[in-house]
C-alpha cells in the first residue's frame, strides 16, 4: 500500500518536474504540496527522500528567487485548491504583515486546518481575544525574557543522558535522546512519549487540508490525548519541568493546556531529532569553528560545574554558531496568515487586499537572500557579531513582531547544553568526531538529516 502510493507520487512529480523548469505557478504548486506531505510541523522521512531523489528544493530557496527574478511585483499570486494565495517578495510587506499580527492577520489557513484537526482549542498561532491570555502564559512558563533555575535541572538531566550513554552517531540515536530530553523539559523526569502520540502529526499532514480541517482517526486521536493526560498528571513535583511550572504559576486550565503543551513539545523534539544533527555537521565541516567552541565550553566548565547564567554569558560564538546554523536550516519554512479586515493597503503597494486573503511568506527565501546576508549560502557564524541583526526582519528563524517565537532563548539554550556536554564527551579534541556528509562550505545546501552518520574515535 505503501509502496504503491510512493510510487504513483513519484510519478506524478517526475511529471510535474518536466515543467518545473518552464512553468513557475507549477513549481510553485509542487512546492506547496510538498510543504504540505512534509508536513507544517512534522518531517516525515519520506518527504526528504522524494525530494532527493527528484532534486526538488526542499526549502523553497531557488522558488523565491525564481520569482523575484521573473517580477518586480510585492506579491505573487498562486492558486492553491480554489484559494488564492499571496507570496510575500518585499520585506517591508513581510515586517507590515508580522507587526499587525495577530490583530490585522490572523492564522493562516492551512496552518488553522491542520492544527484544528486534533487541537480543537488552540491552532497553532491563535487569534484575538484568545491570544493575549496564551502569549503571557507561554512567555511566563518558558521564560521568554529570563533565564531561570529550572534550566540548571535540564543541565543536569542532560549531563547524565549525554555523558552516560554512548554519543549518538546514527539518526535512531537522535530520536531517542530527543525522546528523553523532550519528556524531561515538558514534563518531568518520568514521562513517556510513545510513538503513538507522534502519529497525531502524520494523521494530520494531508493535502485535504487545504479545503479545511482533518477528520483524523480517532484512535490516533484518543491515544494523543491519552498521553497527553496521562503525563500532566504526573506534574505534581515542583516546578522542574515546563508543565509544571505552569502549574506553580497558576496555569491550570486542563483543557487550554492540552492544546498548548503540544506546541512546547513538538519544536523540544525537533531540536534534538533534527537540528542538533545538523549542527554537528556543520561544526566537523567547518572545524575551525568547533575549534572555537570547544574554547568556550573549556571557560565555563572550568569550574566542573555548570550553570545557565554562565552558559548564557561566557559562550557568544557558539551562539552565532547555532543562530547561523538555523539560518541555513531553518526549519519553519513558511509562514502563514489571514487577513482579517477589508481594504488593507500596504503603504508600498498599490492595490487593496479583502478580508481573508492568504498570504505566504517563505522564509527561507529571505533567510538566504544576498541582499539582507553577505554570501548567504555560506556559514559564517560571526555575521551575527552584529547584534542588531538578531532582530532584523530579514532574520526570520523565530519571525519577528509581537508573535515572534517565545521559545526562542529556550531553543538556544537547549542547544547549547547539550552540544557543551557532546563536546566534554569528545574531551574537547574535534578529531575525536567526523561526519559522513560532506558540504560545499561555499554553497551549502539544506542539510538532510536522516542521512547523517557520525563516527566517534574513542
Ligand atoms: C526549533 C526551534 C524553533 C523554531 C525555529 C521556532 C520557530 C517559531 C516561529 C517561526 C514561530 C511563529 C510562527 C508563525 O508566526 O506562524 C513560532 C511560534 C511559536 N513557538 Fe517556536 N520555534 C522554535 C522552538 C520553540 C520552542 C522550544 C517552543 C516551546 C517550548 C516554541 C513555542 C512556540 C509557540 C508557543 C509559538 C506561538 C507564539 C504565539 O502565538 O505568540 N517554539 N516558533
Amino acid at each position: 500500500m505503501y509502496k504503491t502510493h510512493l510510487i504513483i507520487f513519484v510519478i506524478t512529480l517526475l511529471i510535474l518536474v518536466i515543467y518545473l523548469k518552464q512553468n513557475l505557478n507549477i513549481n510553485i504548486m509542487t512546492f506547496v504540496y510538498l510543504t504540505l506531505l512534509r508536513g507544517i510541523v512534522y518531517q516525515s522521512r519520506f518527504w526528504w527522500d522524494v525530494c532527493d531523489i527528484l532534486g526538488v528544493n526542499k526549502s523553497g530557496i531557488e522558488l523565491f528567487n525564481m520569482i523575484e527574478n521573473r517580477t518586480r511585483n510585492s506579491f505573487y499570486r498562486i492558486q492553491v485548491g480554489n484559494k488564492d494565495i499571496n507570496i510575500v517578495m518585499d520585506l517591508e510587506n513581510v515586517r507590515a504583515i508580522l507587526d499587525g499580527s495577530p490583530h490585522v492577520f490572523g492564522v493562516g489557513e492551512l496552518k488553522y486546518n491542520y492544527f484544528n484537526s486534533f487541537m480543537d482549542k488552540n491552532v497553532g498561532v491563535s487569534n484575538m481575544p484568545e491570544w493575549t491570555g496564551r502569549r503571557k502564559m507561554n512567555e511566563e512558563v518558558l521564560m521568554t525574557n529570563q533565564i531561570h533555575s529550572v534550566l540548571n535541572n535540564l543541565i543536569k538531566y542532560t549531563k547524565t543522558v549525554v555523558l552516560s550513554n554512548p554519543l549518538p552517531t546514527k539518526p535512531e540515536h537522535f530520536r531517542e535522546m530527543s525522546r528523553l530530553i523532550t519528556s524531561y523539559t515538558v514534563f518531568g523526569e518520568k514521562a513517556d512519549l510513545p510513538d503513538s502520540f507522534f502519529h497525531i502529526f502524520k494523521e494530520a499532514n494531508s493535502l485535504s487540508i487545504i479545503d479545511g480541517p482533518v477528520k483524523v482517526c480517532p484512535y490516533a486521536k484518543a491515544a494523543f490525548l491519552n498521553v497527553m493526560n496521562q503525563n500532566m498528571n504526573r506534574c505534581t513535583e515542583g516546578h522542574k519541568s515546563l508543565t509544571e511550572r505552569a502549574a506553580m504559576l497558576g496555569y491550570n486550565d486542563r483543557e487550554e493546556l492540552v492544546n498548548q503543551v503540544p506546541h512546547w513539545i513538538f519544536p523540544i523534539f525537533g531540536i534534538v531529532n533534527t537540528f542538533l544533527p545538523k549542527l554537528l555537521c556543520l561544526l566537523c565541516n567547518n572545524p575551525e569553528s568547533f575549534a572555537r567552541v570547544a574554547e568556550e565550553v573549556k571557560r565555563v566548565y572550568d569550574d566542573k560545574e555548570i550553570y545557565a547564567s554562565a552558559v548564557n554569558c561566557h559562550t557568544p560564538y557558539m551562539r552565532h554558531c547555532i543562530l547561523e546554523a538555523f539560518r541555513l536550516n531553518n526549519p519553519v519554512i513558511a509562514l502563514s496568515r489571514t487577513l482579517l479586515e477589508d481594504g488593507y493597503k500596504f503603504s508600498n503597494y498599490h492595490q487593496k487586499f479583502k478580508q481573508g486573503d492568504q498570504f505566504l511568506i517563505l522564509t527561507a527565501g529571505f533567510l538566504r537572500n544576498n541582499k539582507y546576508f553577505f554570501s548567504p549560502n555560506q556559514f559564517i557564524p560571526d555575521r551575527w557579531k552584529d547584534d542588531c541583526l538578531e532582530n532584523k526582519y530579514s532574520s526570520l528563524m523565530w519571525s519577528q513582531g509581537p508573535q515572534k517565537c517565545p521559545g526562542k532563548e529556550l531553543s538556544i539554550m537547549i542547544t547549547k547544553i547539550l552540544l557543551i556536554f557532546i563536546i566534554i564527551k569528545l574531551e574537547f579534541n574535534i578529531s575525536k568526531i567526523s561526519c559522513n556528509y560532506k558540504l560545499d562550505n561555499n554553497n551549502i545546501d539544506i542539510i538532510n538529516h536522516f542521512r547523517l552518520m557520525f563516527e566517534h574515535y574513542e
